[in-house]
């Protein structure tokens, strides 16, 4: 297993708004190391449940090792889509008090060349986070045609030069030159003209293809969709982002469900037909100045929440 630690974001945030004083049953949707689940765990009262769910086997595997013998706690390894069918098998679908969600990948996952989510290190191009199944981050590239690669990186890597950079990587798998995650950044950083001298050249890139390869915008769609139905009434729901594909998909969901059901503008519709099934707690939150200085990781991250209306 890889050792390296991962620092769990905007703890003091997730306590307040959570108040596991008050929480009978929890779920954390995406356990990684366990940062905030030992966090909400300490607070929660004697006879309290939680649910530990992550799709990573060596996630799981580390709950295993830290959680197996805690009372009232499961362990799930399941992608968060499956959220209603792993709940339902432990009879706690429709009672969760609070869901957390902090999305992305650990720093566990990332540090580890193995796995192959980051370009600052060398290693095979894999990028799944359920390594046990489905295309690697290799054969998904040479699955994908150049025209979805292209838009792939377009919408989830904002990247400008989604066209020269698709044409080049599809051009290194015709002619086996691309392995590694060092090879796929090398062809980035080529076949860029400009540097963004804010980030890596080959962030975007990277970004869109882990975001493809592990189908997150669906996850994250169905995910929360699923959370709803999980929560009791007045439960909680908090989703932490790391960059704008994520955050827009929980803004406009939060927000959409926050206005209830939709009518075409022009028929007048009375407040009591809108049943809206959340309300949105606050503004979305920040980590502050001194959160970034000690966590430099944490320094994308966007915190919402809102509750299940009763
Ligand atoms: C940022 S880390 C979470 C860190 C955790 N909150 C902590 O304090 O240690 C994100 C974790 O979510 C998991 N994950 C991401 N998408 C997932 C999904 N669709 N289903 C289940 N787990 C997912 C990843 O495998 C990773 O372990």
């Amino acid at each position: 297993m890889n050792h390296s630690q991962h620092i769990p974001v905007m703890i003091e945030e997730l306590l307040n708004i959570v108040n596991p004083e008050q929480c009978q049953t929890v779920v954390d949707a995406t356990y990684g190391r366990g940062g905030h689940a030992t966090a909400i765990y300490g607070r929660l009262p004697s006879d309290a449940r939680m649910v530990l769910i992550d799709r990573d086997p060596e996630a799981i595997a580390h709950a295993r090792s830290v959680w197996q013998a805690m009372k009232r706690v499961d362990i799930v390894q399941a992608p968060f889509s499956r959220l209603d069918e792993e709940l339902k098998t432990l009879k706690l679908f429709g009672k969760i008090d609070a869901i957390i969600f902090d999305f992305g990948v650990s720093s566990p996952q990332l540090d580890n060349p193995d796995r192959g989510f980051s370009f600052r290190h060398d290693g095979p191009l894999d990028m799944r986070m359920d390594n046990s199944s489905g295309p690697t981050a290799l054969e998904w590239m040479m699955r994908v045609s150049e025209k979805k690669l292209v838009q792939v990186l377009w919408e989830y890597g904002e990247e400008r030069f989604s066209r020269a950079i698709a044409t080049s990587i599809k051009q290194a798998i015709s002619n086996g030159s691309i392995q590694t995650t060092r090879d796929l950044e090398q062809l980035v950083v080529a076949a860029q003209p400009f540097r963004d001298r804010h980030k890596h050249p080959a962030t975007r890139t990277f970004q869109a293809i882990r975001i493809a390869v592990n189908d997150e915008v669906s996850e994250i769609s169905q995910g929360l969709e699923l959370a709803i139905e999980a929560l009791a009434p007045g439960g909680k729901l908090v989703a932490i982002s790391f960059h704008s594909i994520e955050d827009r998909i929980v803004k406009r969901f939060i927000r959409n469900q926050s206005r209830g059901n939709f009518y075409p503008p022009e028929i007048p519709v009375p407040k009591e037909m809108m049943h809206p099934r959340l309300r949105q707690i606050g503004k979305p939150l920040k980590p502050g100045t001194e959160e970034i200085h000690r966590n430099p990781r944490s320094r994308s991250a966007v915190f919402r929440a809102a509750q299940k209306v009763a």
